[in-house]
């Protein structure tokens, strides 16, 4: 399976130019499975919820949903793309999932950072695995990482692949990610973006791309630069994952001890 990634470096608010950006770099992308950052099209910082919700788009039904269907069906490949989504005037920091047959899901990220609290709400809906082509990918936006449990709950139902949009401005999540692929022997793909933003004076972000490719051994297959846009697509073998084992006598997912994880 050829899976990849794009790291960007998107101007806020201009949807159409970082859309045709993406579709433009993804015609030319050989991979059965990409990954785009979180808030790939729109950029991050909004100012309040009403610029958010300006942004916000259906999913599906919006205009970049469709876009990214029109892309997965043209290009056979499953796309997760993360996006600001209104629903019933209510803001998500959500990804969707599209692939050749059209619309697969979303997620809605759960753990909101920092001033993202005060733009969107949190998600509502349960963490779940998807089935694209026979192989199950569960998803995952930026600071879900820092709880373990995200990935822990995606890996015990069942997910080979961990598929994270992504737009890091904290230093340690690249290396953190390598720890959620040892603890659950999954895959994860970190997309990233580079590049500053400074939409509210005086509280500047830069992100700090190194958009990757981590196997269920914590090996990074592949790790993008700190600054420039680039994109990458790597062969893995997602069936390396179904194996919990770490020895003949430890398997990850049966020596947990649930009975002494209980807080009563
Ligand atoms: C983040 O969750 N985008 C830092």
């Amino acid at each position: 399976m050829r899976v990849g990634f794009i790291q960007n470096d998107p101007v806020f608010g201009s949807v159409r130019h970082n859309l045709d950006a993406a579709l433009e770099i993804l015609s030319g992308m050989q991979a059965d499975l990409v990954v785009l950052p979180e808030l790939f099209a729109t950029g991050y910082q909004f100012t309040g919820p009403e610029e958010a919700r300006d942004l916000g788009e259906p999913i599906p039904g919006g205009p970049t949903t469709e876009a990214l269907i029109e892309a997965a069906r043209a290009n056979r490949q499953f796309l997760v793309a993360g996006l600001p989504e209104i629903d019933e005037g209510i803001v998500y920091n959500s990804a969707v999932i599209v692939g050749p047959e059209g619309y697969v899901g979303k997620y809605r990220k759960a753990h909101l950072f920092d001033t993202e609290k005060e733009v969107f709400q949190p998600g509502n809906l349960p963490l779940k695995v998807f089935d694209l082509g026979g192989v199950r990918v569960g998803v995952m936006i930026c600071f879900d990482w820092r709880f373990p449990e995200t990935a822990r709950v995606l890996a015990l139902q069942g997910a080979e692949i961990i598929a994270h949009p992504a737009n890091l401005v904290l230093a340690h999540c690249p290396q953190a990610m390598i720890t959620r692929c040892l603890e659950n022997r999954v895959f994860a793909i970190t997309a990233d973006r580079v590049g500053k933003e400074e939409r509210v004076p005086g509280h500047a972000l830069r992100f700090m791309g190194q958009s990757q490719v981590v196997d269920p051994d914590g090996n990074v297959l592949y790790r993008a630069s700190i600054e420039r846009p680039e994109n990458h697509v790597i062969e893995i073998d997602p069936e390396q994952s179904r194996n919990k084992y770490l020895n003949p006598r430890n398997q990850l997912f049966e020596d947990r001890r649930e009975d002494l994880y209980r807080i009563d």
